[in-house]
């Protein structure tokens, strides 16, 4: 899932937000324990050496030694498509005392000539892309390391997903490499191999199937196989470079001075105060050491034995959204393997930094307050909010007895950092639950409105329904029972977490309404698809506290859903739409088939009931003659002249289009197409980066058939559109080898290229074809 929406304020100020992960490992840093699980690895089909990355002219690999040295320091790798796992590599022999060589990777070809691969945060002045979560995963997309002998490497991280990577020799000596490849994070199989499978006399529409049954088993992830990106050991825990994870337990603190001991293992220690519950938006400070950089550290970004300081997400790529950084040399050197007692005041007019009991820097507030209210927190966040840790990229620190005292001296918070119980605090502990993330590589996060894609994928490619009740069970356990929120289910939820934190990120991770109803669609799919009465009644009680909780949203005049308090992902935030209230009509008409088989009979009747007072607000205030298409939603009160694909597919769905609506509007969609696809809306402009969602036309595909199957929609009026999708649209993901990966993209531009570049996740299941009933 991703918002892609003009950057105005109003809708920064609706921009929940982002995450990350992480970085590498020098071969000082105890290793982790490696722990049994999958033996697959995920091996290079084909390298190529030379001084770039190479696209062309690969050669097949097959564990080869190769050579790099100053004449050919590149070596690519293609994987043939996208694997995910820890990256490793066996170096045989090397000339020189200590070898440095940066790893990059990408989902697409063009990430592997940018510095910083295709990550790690990517925003563009008309596209507001940010990531979510530390997503247990490397937050990066380049790893340096110092080689000094012979042997495998393995990296600490992650990396979610890439078909390409790069190794690149910095320092001028020679290394012979062989074996490289990952250990896998999640197992992928050959399609033909799965219990699913799907076979036509039309290759494309193979290659098509394909694209979802990769992109589910890549973004699925079996429970505990997500490691903690932080490490607990009796001297604190050992915090690789990677996007800081924050303590849930101090968003309604300020003012207050937070201290820790640390001890920098390589490079630097970074850490936040005043931070935000919108993935810790707020001050971030690293302190450098004086110790050795890598070739590869920018050291104008990062210069050594200096204290940085910026406010937002990070020290780079915030595009409008991180304050430029304020640099302050060391008044005396930091060691690495030296512990530092480090203290940071949030005072009237400025974080004031002192180690060991000398100031640092004192760090007005004046630059960073244009930033406080980007759309990331409240215009107190300058002096409130909790606090946080991370390193910057390829650095590496112990943290420990960190404290937070008040100003009247309260002790308002201390932790010795020796126990793995802070770990879900901090967002980053293994993920208790198997999941589906929303995309292998970006966001990971847990979009449980991307889940109804994914969950009817599974159904058709890998059968793995376990997935599907994992998924149920994760949800309906960070449900809230009670309070002003009671009935909501986490939107969007971090692997990293647990249930009882759950509050701290209401209402600023909730900010899809609909995604509540795609959860209850996926209930109703899930009965239709097992008929497992057993495993649904244990959630009826929590299903039908959530349909209540969808129900305040009804506007009473328009019997629509309407509510300043709600965001509707599926009409573009627009109010009094179609799209979410025929969603939420298709939701209710399946929920009302499960009532039934539980034996719930009132509530299948209201249920039903309710479905059709939906299918009536709709037709009769929301049909458009004049379109031949429903509207996309009410404007002070009258229908507007925009439809949308998502108003014909839910309409169509949910039986509410009759059939002549249902043709016409098939019809209409005529006035959405430019290029290669469907527009979301005709309120969208034409342009070189217009989007066109395949989650969107997902959607749509299910529609057509259904409005072939149910509503005697004629083949001519049905087959010009599928055609347009099925050998037009999304051949687009199978035939350019530059962006390839063997799944579904999650947005595409009208010239078929990524669609919001290199930030576009390229394997993303909520891209996929459904399975059809
Ligand atoms: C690289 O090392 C070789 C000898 O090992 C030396 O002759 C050469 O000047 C070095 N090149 C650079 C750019 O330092
Ligand atoms: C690489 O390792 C060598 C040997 O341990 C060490 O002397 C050197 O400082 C290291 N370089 C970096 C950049 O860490
Ligand atoms: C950064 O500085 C280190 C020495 O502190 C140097 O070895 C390295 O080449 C520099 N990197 C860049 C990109 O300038
Ligand atoms: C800094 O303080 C720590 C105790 O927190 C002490 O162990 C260390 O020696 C001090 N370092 C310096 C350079 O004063
Ligand atoms: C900042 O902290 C130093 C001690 O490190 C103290 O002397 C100074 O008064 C503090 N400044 C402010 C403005 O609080
Ligand atoms: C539903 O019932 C179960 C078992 O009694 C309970 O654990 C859960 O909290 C209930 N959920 C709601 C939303 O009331
Ligand atoms: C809907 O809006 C009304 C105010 O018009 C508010 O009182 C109510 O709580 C809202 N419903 C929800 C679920 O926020
Ligand atoms: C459906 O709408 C009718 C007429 O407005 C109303 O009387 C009835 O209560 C509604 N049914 C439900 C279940 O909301
Ligand atoms: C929905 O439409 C009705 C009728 O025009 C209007 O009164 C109400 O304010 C709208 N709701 C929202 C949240 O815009
Ligand atoms: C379908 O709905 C349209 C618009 O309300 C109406 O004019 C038409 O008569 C309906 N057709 C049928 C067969 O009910
Ligand atoms: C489709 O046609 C069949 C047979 O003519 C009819 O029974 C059915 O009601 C029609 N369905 C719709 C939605 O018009």
């Amino acid at each position: 899932m991703i918002l892609n929406l003009p950057l105005s304020y109003a809708n920064l100020r609706n921009i929940f937000v982002l995450g990350m992960g992480i970085s590498s490992v020098a071969n000082t840093i105890p290793r982790p324990k490696i722990e049994a699980r999958s033996p697959t690895l995920y091996t290079p089909v084909a390298f190529g050496l030379g001084a770039a990355p190479l696209i062309d002219s690969l050669q097949p690999y097959s564990g080869t030694s190769v050579t790099l040295d100053s004449s050919t320091p590149v070596l690519t790798l293609d994987y043939a498509a996208d694997v995910a796992g820890f990256p490793y590599f066996e170096v045989t022999s090397l000339i020189g005392s200590a070898t440095q060589i940066e790893l990059k990777y990408s989902e697409q070809f063009n990430g592997l000539k940018l510095d910083s691969g295709d990550g790690p945060w990517y925003l563009t002045p008309t596209i507001l892309a940010v990531l979510y979560t530390n997503g247990l995963s490397n937050s990066f997309r380049t790893e340096t390391f110092n080689i000094t002998t012979s042997g495998k490497t393995e990296s600490f991280f992650i990396q979610g997903g890439q078909r390409w990577q790069t190794m690149e020799l910095l320092s001028n000596t020679s290394v012979t490499i062989s074996n490289i490849g990952f250990r896998a994070s999640v197992e992928i199989n050959p399609s033909d191999t799965l219990v699913g499978s799907f076979s036509a006399s039309n290759d494309v529409y193979d290659g098509l199937w394909s694209l979802g049954a990769r992109a589910v088993q890549a973004s699925c992830v079996e429970a505990d196989s997500q490691p903690s990106t932080w490490e607990i050991s009796g001297d604190g825990a050992l915090i690789r470079g990677q996007y800081p994870g924050t303590s849930a337990l101090g968003m309604n603190y300020g003012d207050y001075t937070m201290s820790f001991s640390t001890k920098i293992s390589r490079g630097g220690t970074g850490w936040r105060v005043a931070a935000g519950p919108n993935a810790g938006y707020g001050a971030y400070f690293v302190l450098t050491s004086n110790g050795p950089q890598y070739l590869s550290t920018d050291n104008a970004t990062v210069p050594s034995d200096s204290l940085i300081t910026t406010y937002g997400f990070s020290i780079v790529n915030f595009y409008l959204s991180s304050a430029p950084p304020l640099y302050y040399a060391n008044p005396f050197p930091i060691l690495d393997n030296e512990w530092y007692r480090v203290s940071t005041a949030i005072t009237p007019s400025g974080y004031n930094i002192s180690v060991n009991d000398t100031q640092f820097a004192f760090v007005p507030y004046t630059t960073f307050l244009p930033y406080v209210n980007a759309g990331f927190g409240g215009t107190e966040l300058i002096t409130t909010g909790s606090w946080g840790f991370g390193p910057f990229q390829d650095q590496a620190a112990y943290v420990k007895d960190v404290e937070v005292i008040g100003q009247d001296s309260t002790v308002l918070y201390t932790n010795s950092f020796t126990s793995t119980d802070i770990l879900a605090e901090y967002l980053v502990a293994s993920n208790a639950y198997a999941v589906c993330l929303d995309g292998a590589k970006r966001d990971r996060e847990i979009w449980i409105g991307d889940f109804s894609h994914t969950a009817k994928e599974l159904a058709a490619s890998t059968g793995r329904y376990d997935f599907i009740e994992s998924m149920i069970e994760f949800t309906f356990a960070g449900q809230f029972t009670s309070g002003p929120a009671a009935g909501i289910v986490p939107m969007q939820d971090s692997m990293g977490s647990a249930p009882e934190y759950q509050s701290v990120y209401y209402p600023s991770q909730y900010g899809e309404t609909d995604y509540e109803l795609f959860f209850l669609l996926t209930l109703g799919d899930y009965y239709a698809l097992t008929s497992n009465t057993a495993f649904l009644s244990k959630y009826w009680n929590g299903t039908k506290l959530l349909v209540d909780a969808m129900l305040t949203y009804l506007d009473p005049s328009t019997g629509l859903l309407a509510n300043s308090s709600a965001s509707w992902f599926t009409a573009q935030g627009q109010q009094n739409a179609t799209a979410p209230t025929a969603l939420f009509a298709t939701s209710l008409q399946q929920l009302a088939i499960v009532a039934t088989a539980l034996q719930d009979p009132t509530t299948a009747a209201h249920y039903t009931a309710l479905s059709a007072n939906l299918s009536t607000a709709i037709n009769t205030q929301l049909w458009n003659p004049t379109l031949g298409a429903y509207s996309t939603a009410l404007t002070n009160g009258v229908r507007e002249s925009d439809t949308s694909v998502l108003a014909t597919a839910f309409t169509i769905r949910a039986g509410i289009a009759n059939s002549s609506q249902a043709t016409s509007a098939v019809q209409a969609l005529d006035s959405l197409f430019y290029l290669i696809g469907y527009k979301d809306s005709t309120a969208v402009g034409n342009s070189a980066t217009t989007q066109l969602s395949p989650n969107v036309q997902g959607f749509l595909l299910e529609s057509l058939f259904l409005a072939y199957t149910q509503s005697n929609v004629t083949a001519e009026v049905v087959v010009p559109v599928l055609h347009n999708l099925l050998d037009v649209y999304w051949p687009r993901m199978l035939n350019q080898n530059e962006y390839f990966t063997g799944a579904s993209w999650e947005y595409v531009y009208a010239d078929g290229s990524p669609g919001i570049g290199m930030f576009t996740s390229l394997c993303h299941p909520w891209g996929a074809r459904r399975r059809m009933f």
